[in-house]
Order: C-alpha cells, then structure tokens, then sequence
C-alpha cells in the first residue's frame, strides 16, 4: 500500500519569549520526535508581523525574537545537526504555496477560525488580512515539505482540521492532473493529510493567574506565565503567587474537577517531572499547595534555569545564530522546491525546466 514519507514539522512565532506553554504544549515535544522522524522546525517570522506593528514590536525586536525563539530551541534540545531549523522567510516556497492554498480555501472555512476571532478582537475591520489568512500560511508551512506530524499544543488543532481540509481540496480538485502527471503517492492524491501531535506533557498550560485562561504571551500580566528566560528568583516568586484554592490537594485525578489552578499546578509538575498526574497526586495529595508548590519551585527550577543560561551562552553570539538558521534554510528549501515545482506543474504554471 502506498504510503507518504513520515516527516515532522512544526513552528513557533517569534513574537515576545517563549513560556512555559510553549515548551510542555510543543517543544518538549519536538525533542522527543527527533529520535524517530525527520523533523523540520521553523521560527514563523512571516506570521509574528500578522498582528499589529505595535504587537509584534517592529523590525529590531523581530530580528532579536527570531534569534532568542531559535537559541531557546537549540537550549530545549533540538539539534541543529539532525533536526532542521530556520526562520520561514529564508524559504520563498511558503508565500508561494500560501498564495496557491488561498485559492483552495473557501471563505466560509476561515470565517470559522477561532484563533482569528481571539486575536481581531472587536475591531475585525481593522485587522489586517494577512491576520486573517494566517490559518493559510500555516497549511502552506507544513504542506511544502508534505509533512505528515505536526507537534503543537491543543490550541492549534483548528488550524490543523483547516490544513487537512486545503490538502484534500486541492487534491481532489486536481485529482486529474496529478494522475496524468504521475505525481501523486499512490491513489492517496498529491498532499499527505497531516495529523496534530498533541500528545505533548501538558497540551494546555493555563495562566498562573486565571485557571481557566491560556497562559499566553499576550496576556499583560507577566505572573500570569513562566517565561523561559526568567531566573531562578523569578520563577520561585510566580510560582509563590500562582493562584490557588483552600483546599487540600485531593488524592486522585478525579478531585482536580472544578478546580481549574488546582489542575493546572499538578499538570505543570507532571509536565515537567515526565510523571503522570495520578502519581503526582499519590505524592502530595492530602498535604497543602504550600509544601507542593515549594517542589514545584524545586522541579521548575532544576528543569528550566539550565535552559535560560544556554539560551544566554548562544544569544552572545549571533553570528553563530544566523548561520543555524542560514544552513537550515539551504536544506530546508532543498526539499521544499521540487514539491513547490509539482504544485506549479499541477496547477499548469509555465515553467522553464
Ligand atoms: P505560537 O507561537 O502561538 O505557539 C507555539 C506553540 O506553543 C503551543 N502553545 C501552548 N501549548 C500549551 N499550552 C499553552 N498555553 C500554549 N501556548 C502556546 C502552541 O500550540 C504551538 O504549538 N500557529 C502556530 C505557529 C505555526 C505553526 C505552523 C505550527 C505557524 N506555522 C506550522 C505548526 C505547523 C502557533 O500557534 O504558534
């Protein structure tokens, strides 16, 4: 039976730093996947400038996002050496199957993204429309390499119903032109359909400060998240002041119910100590979230403040930085152009050969 080449791939805005969210949701993740798949991770600098200048911070705090998103992928684990990494704008196919996929997707499909309404806010008007196609973008990312993992967390997996939808449109509508052009992967059609990995440690980190929100770098507290550059002082002072409830902590997962801080305490350590949460609470349930937090203080430092002072060792050389990102663009664009030279086949651009 025909199959697709299994192949990872996935992406991170740089925008602001990293948090806690992003690493248990994906990172953690696109670690442990290097040992089994070919995986391709990309800093997704042409999606941070979708929102508004002032959000995004304008070109300085882009360049320094760009290298501090890649120095903390390096800092987590990724290797430079097995795994691709480079910033998306190096790689002219992206725009070129973005352009390509917005005519595939329907407006109907879009007009259902939550992450479009979340972001536009009330002012949909004033949005801009790359904002608005950004779920399109995010095909044309995985679809260019015909990816067939994605390692994200819960938040994205919308986008990935969408990214699923435009491969087999555009299988489907040129069905016919791939059989006669030979170019698809047995009766499968052209596109793999990518399946989400969400099967990081903690697929959805809530805020330290609302159990019912996501921690999110856009939130305007900053005690509301662990950023992956925080020292060991601050991490301890957010972990203090997290939100939390009277009660004990229960015994078994059960007793998280209606306790949104409560469940999001035990997830981080669990997250972070690769335990299940059942065992977290045979550990501490019954005692108080005073002696649980100060292990989790423990846990959390011992786990990120190695990464933080990597992050720092790498960030002091940029040069080295660029050259990362710079040789993973070459390889990265070695894959992606002769799949962007099928889809202009089969859509019937002219091309020179
Ligand atoms: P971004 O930068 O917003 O998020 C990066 C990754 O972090 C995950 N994440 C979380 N996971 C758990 N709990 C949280 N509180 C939390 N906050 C963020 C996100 O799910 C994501 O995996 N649209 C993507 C970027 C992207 C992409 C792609 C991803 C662009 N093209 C192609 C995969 C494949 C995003 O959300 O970035």
């Amino acid at each position: 039976m025909a199959t697709f080449h299994q192949r990872v791939f996935s992406g991170m805005q740089p925008t602001a730093t990293l948090h806690l969210g992003n690493y248990l949701g994906a990172l953690t993740n696109w670690v442990a996947m290097q040992k089994t798949h070919e995986c391709i991770y990309c800093v997704v600098d042409m999606h941070a400038i979708t929102q508004s200048l002032d959000v995004w911070g304008g070109p300085a705090e882009l360049t320094r996002a760009t290298r501090e998103v890649t120095a903390a992928y390096v800092a987590a684990g990724v290797d430079p050496k097995t795994s691709i990494i480079f910033n998306q704008s190096q790689v002219p196919g992206h725009a070129e199957l973005a352009w390509v996929f917005n005519t595939v997707a329907r407006l109907g499909w879009l007009n259902r993204m939550t992450q479009f309404k979340e972001k536009a806010g009330k002012d949909k008007e004033a949005a801009s429309v790359g904002l608005y196609d950004y779920p399109v973008l995010m095909a044309a990312d995985i679809l260019l390499y015909k990816a067939t993992h994605v390692p994200v967390g819960e938040d994205q997996t919308q986008h990935l119903e969408l990214t699923r939808d435009i491969a087999q449109k555009f299988n489907n509508d040129f069905s016919e032109s791939i059989a006669s052009k030979n170019l698809g992967t047995g009766d499968l059609g052209f596109f793999p359909l990518p399946e989400a990995m969400t099967q990081g440690p903690a697929p959805r980190v809530m805020s330290l400060r609302d159990g019912t929100k996501k921690m999110s770098k856009s939130d305007a507290s900053d005690n509301s998240r662990i950023n992956l550059t925080d020292d060991a002082e601050t991490i301890a002072q957010k972990i203090r002041k997290a939100k939390t409830d009277p009660d004990a902590l229960p015994s078994e997962e059960k007793g998280l119910e209606g306790r949104p801080e409560a469940e999001n305490l035990v997830g981080i350590y669990a997250g972070l100590s690769g335990m299940a949460k059942t065992d977290v609470l045979v550990q501490f349930g019954g005692g108080q979230f005073s002696g649980f937090k100060t292990a989790l203080v423990d846990l959390a430092v011992a786990k990120l403040a190695p990464i933080a002072g990597e992050m720092r060792r790498l960030l002091a050389e940029p040069d080295h930085i660029d050259a990362i990102l710079g040789e993973g663009a070459q390889r990265a664009a070695a894959i992606a152009a002769p799949i962007m030279a099928e889809v202009k086949d089969i859509v019937g651009f002219v091309s020179r050969r």
